[in-house]
């Protein structure tokens, strides 16, 4: 495991209120090291959110992974 948090083109896209796709989260490639104090910035609607939820397995990404001390958020969410 050479990162803490790893993400490989992470997705999201939401199905907006009048049915049309909603590309929250593009497909993101970030590594966080052991001991790294990471900052994610963005404007509002940026995708903030829906990434830190993706990275702690309470939503289900539509493309990608993300490795959390090595264990995969799609394979091995619990
Ligand atoms: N449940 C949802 N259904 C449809 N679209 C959504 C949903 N949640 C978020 N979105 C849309 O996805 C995009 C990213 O939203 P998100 O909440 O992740 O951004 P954010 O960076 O956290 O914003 P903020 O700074 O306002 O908290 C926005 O366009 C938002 O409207
Ligand atoms: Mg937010």
């Amino acid at each position: 495991m050479e990162f803490m948090v790893e993400t490989q083109d992470l997705a999201k896209t939401y199905t907006g209120r009048n049915g049309a796709d909603v590309e929250a989260v593009k497909g993101i490639d970030l590594q966080i090291s052991c001991g790294e104090i990471f900052s994610l910035l963005g404007p509002n609607g940026a995708g903030k959110t829906t990434t830190i939820s993706m990275i702690s397995c309470l939503l289900e990404p539509s493309r990608g992974d993300a490795h959390i001390g090595g264990f995969s958020i799609t394979r091995q969410p619990l």
